[in-house]
């Protein structure tokens, strides 16, 4: 039997290992052991996600909770390798690129366990963001690099990466997402939140580098401010988002200008009704670009870089950068000028997690 330990630890991980325990769970002759860091643990992070993906029960929870990156990746690794060594897993899989993903890697590969990263390959090219460093160090270390778009491929290529440990295999966060897309369409987060379909806008904000300062939030926060006098704008907040808001002082002018909701962070399904129905998205994170393209739903970008540049090419997706006036242009050509035409991205066909147990499969079967 194949003991495939699976990691998960943030609220962007669950969508993608959701696919990947059950594709293990599926195959015969092997089978899933699933670890929760505890990096994220608000029910609203954390709990509601096992629920509405139908994740089975972590095998165990090592309960970090928050820290400084140090601290945190730290924590994460003292307290992964007991259970490593105690569970002897064939593989240990990490999906990509927070401080669970390198720190359980880090662990595993010290203990001579193969290692699989799913949604390799990935570059902002942006050395500042930490899960740019999470990224490089994590692909430096796998055995098996399962990577979503071709630039990733291209990347691991220039980096000269061995191809054979190189697997273009899709993407498993929009497994998640076709799997729960008509549980999604249920949801009556509309009605709750008193909104028009096609008459809103959506925005989830938590990069530190736009978040952690009022040099980068206060534009933003203008941007948005804008916006809302144009259409309600529903802001579901990440807590790292609150707390900042709090420390700079901004929370009472958010709360006070009209039209612009904000809220608590959204379950999965809901949060996808939220995007699908919105007149357009503005994020910072990562998963939501990718999400976006597949819903057709124009997406800005509050970056100045994306690692996942095929949501621009095929997709939906604008980079704004972070001045107000970069935001209302996109704002500006994103509701006003003709649809684009999609394409979905190569492979992001809701099989990517059987395709990655196949190729850890075969590369069991020819090592054996
Ligand atoms: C982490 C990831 C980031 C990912 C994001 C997704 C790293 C380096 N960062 O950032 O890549 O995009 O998750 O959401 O791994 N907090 C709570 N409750 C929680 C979780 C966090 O209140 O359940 C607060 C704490 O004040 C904490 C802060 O949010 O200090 C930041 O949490 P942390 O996990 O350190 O980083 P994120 O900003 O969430
Ligand atoms: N998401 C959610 N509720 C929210 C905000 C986001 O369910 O209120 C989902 C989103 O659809 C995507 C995932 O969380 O599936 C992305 O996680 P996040 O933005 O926290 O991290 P990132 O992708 O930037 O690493």
């Amino acid at each position: 039997m194949l003991k495939i330990l699976c990691v998960c630890g943030a609220r962007p991980n669950f969508m993608k290992i959701a696919p990947l325990v059950d594709a293990i769970s599926r195959t015969p002759g092997s089978k899933p052991y699933l670890v929760h860091t505890g990096q994220h643990y608000d029910d609203k992070m954390s709990h509601l996600f096992f629920e509405e993906l139908r994740i089975p029960r972590p095998d165990v929870n090592l309960e970090v909770g928050s820290g400084s990156q140090a601290v945190q990746t730290a924590e994460i690794m003292k307290r992964f390798e007991p259970v490593c060594i105690d569970q002897k897993p064939d593989w240990v899989v990490v999906v990509g690129d927070v401080n669970s993903t390198i720190a359980c890697a880090l662990v595993a590969v010290k203990l001579g366990v193969k290692v699989a990263h799913v949604e390799a390959g990935l570059r902002s090219f942006d050395r500042a963001m930490p899960e740019e460093i999470n990224r490089v160090l994590t692909d430096a270390i796998s055995d098996l690099l399962f990577v979503s778009e071709p630039s990733g491929v291209e990347n691991l290529r220039r980096e000269g990466v061995a191809p054979e440990r190189v697997h273009f295999v899709g993407n498993v966060m929009i497994d998640a997402l076709l799997k729960c897309r008509d549980r999604a369409a249920k949801s009556t987060i509309l009605n709750t939140l008193e909104l028009r379909s096609k008459g809103y806008a959506a925005v989830t904000l938590h990069r530190p580098s736009n978040v952690d300062g009022k040099e980068t939030f206060g534009p933003i926060l203008a941007a948005l401010e804008t916006i809302a006098q144009n259409m309600p704008v529903v802001f579901p907040m990440h807590p790292r988002t609150r707390h900042s808001l709090g420390e700079m002082g901004l929370s009472r002018r958010l709360a006070e200008c009209t039209n612009l909701k904000l809220i608590e962070p959204l379950g999965y399904l809901d949060f996808m009704k939220l995007m699908a129905d919105a007149s357009v998205v503005l994020t910072d994170s990562g998963g939501v670009q990718e999400e976006t393209t597949i819903l057709g739903v124009p997406c800005l970008t509050l970056r100045a870089n994306t690692e996942r540049p095929i949501t621009i090419t095929l997709g939906t997706n604008r980079l704004t950068g972070t001045t107000t006036d970069g935001i209302l242009r996109g704002y500006h050509e994103a509701t006003s000028g003709a649809s684009r035409e999609l394409r979905a991205p190569e492979l992001w066909d809701g099989r990517a997690a059987e395709r990655i147990v196949s190729v850890i499969e075969a590369f069991v079967a020819t090592k054996s």
